[in-house]
């Protein structure tokens, strides 16, 4: 987004400030749509909401049609009140408590359920409810993604999905087909966040369709969809040159259609991203409020730390960092953030024009998992967050206060 715009938003807002770019993430989402529609039909692309779950982003996701990805039953209720309905809800997670599948089985959302233990329990759920559960299973291709480890979760013996491995997901569909309080309808994989490459991905979907065709030759089940799961990664280093959905669709659409000729019926391809569609549509912006130097380094201390955005210290990643408006001879910063511990720093040996007191910096790509990874940790209410469509800015979520600190507090 344009430097003087997000000067003005800083000003009028105060910072830290998110800001994201509403009509990027639209486009982000036809983009990625079409390369999948151009090479399979029926397709249905859904928003992996846990990247970033502010209200007014999530509304132009369900105005475009797009199906949801939610992960606890907080994500479940904010998803129908951002207008998704329930059918195209579908809740992953590893770990729901009986609340969580009641709600779920109540609204009817697809349930992606994730061990064999998870039957029983919803089972139980649905059958107090007097209610088909429909479910589906994450599976566990054993893939491994060439990602950051904390964020790879197809690996043999990663805590997520039904192992596809020593017919433990066979045994899974054997017993929910059983079942009378659940429906099998689909299959789920989800095999990491921030994959730059083609061959995990092809793998997977290789391992799922293979897995498919299992169970119809042996439980004559068949699947209304199957889910692919997100995981596509964003340029955060601003590389041209790395693989996009296009890449992504040609990659893996070929081996569905394979698997669907061995079928003999074609069910729904299902996909999730998440950081793809808003990572690169979000800034964050701080101001400078001092500068130090140590022996060996210069640091530019800014308002917002690792409350706000957490992604460097958890996973040591990379933010471009651009100073507002500023050009110019350059020096060498680390940007520190303002919560009380080393490891807080956002941007590590950076070139940028020199700064000085009361500039604004803009930290790149934060569209995803910035915001809604926030914390009050030190204290800190949360930033104020503005959608800008059609070049202008609109706040859509006042700062927090000092109030929202001590709400709920019981001295
Ligand atoms: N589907 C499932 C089941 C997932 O667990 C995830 C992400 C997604 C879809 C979306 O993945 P994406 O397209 O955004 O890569 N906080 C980390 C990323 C955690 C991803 C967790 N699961 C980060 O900041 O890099």
């Amino acid at each position: 987004m344009d430097d003087l715009l997000l000067k003005a938003l800083a000003s009028e807002h105060g910072t830290p400030l998110y800001v994201y770019d509403g009509d990027m993430i639209r486009q982000r989402y036809n983009t990625f749509k079409n390369a999948f529609e151009t090479r399979y039909s029926p397709v249905k692309v859904s928003y992996a909401m846990k990247a970033n779950s502010s209200l007014a982003v999530l509304k132009i996701f369900s105005s475009l049609g797009a199906g949801v990805d939610v992960v606890s039953g907080g994500e479940l209720e904010v998803a129908l009140k951002a207008g998704f309905s329930a059918k195209d809800i579908l809740f992953t997670s590893n770990s729901k408590s009986p609340w969580e599948h009641e709600l779920a089985v109540r609204k009817g959302a697809v349930i992606n359920v994730d061990s064999v233990h998870e039957i029983q329990s919803l089972s139980k759920v649905a059958a107090s409810l007097g209610k088909k559960a429909k479910v589906s299973f994450r599976v566990n291709p054993s893939v491994n993604p060439q990602t950051h480890p904390k964020i790879a979760t197809g690996l043999k013996n990663a805590k997520f999905g039904v192992p596809i491995e020593d017919g433990v997901a066979l045994e899974a569909y054997r017993q929910a087909k059983a079942d009378s309080n659940l429906k099998v309808v689909g299959l789920h994989t989800h095999i990491g966040s921030q994959i730059l490459e083609t061959d995990s991905f092809r793998d997977a979907a290789t391992r799922i369709m293979d897995f498919a065709l299992q169970l119809k030759k042996e439980l004559k089940i068949k699947l209304k969809f199957i889910d692919l799961g997100g995981g596509l990664g964003i340029s955060y280093k601003g590389e041209t040159n790395i693989i996009g959905p296009d890449d992504l669709a040609a990659a893996v659409v070929p081996v569905v259609e394979e698997g669907v000729k061995k079928l003999g019926y074609r069910p729904e391809l299902w996909l999730e991203p998440g950081r793809w569609f808003v990572g690169p549509s979000g800034e964050l912006i701080a101001r400078v409020n001092s500068l130090k130097k140590t022996p060996d380094k210069k640091y530019a201390n800014v308002n917002a730390g690792f409350n706000v955005l957490i992604r460097p210290a958890m996973y040591d990643s990379f933010h471009r960092v651009r100073v507002l408006g500023k050009l110019g001879e350059e020096e060498t910063y680390d940007i520190a953030g303002n919560i009380c511990e080393s490891g807080d720093i956002l941007a590590k040996d950076r070139k940028l024009p020199q700064i000085q007191e009361d500039d604004i910096i803009c930290l790149m790509d934060a569209g995803a998992y910035g915001f809604a990874m926030a914390s009050n940790y030190n204290s800190w209410p949360l930033p104020a967050e503005v959608l800008v469509e059609a070049g202008k800015g609109r706040l859509i979520r006042q700062r927090g206060t000092t109030k929202d600190l001590l709400r709920n507090q019981i001295a």
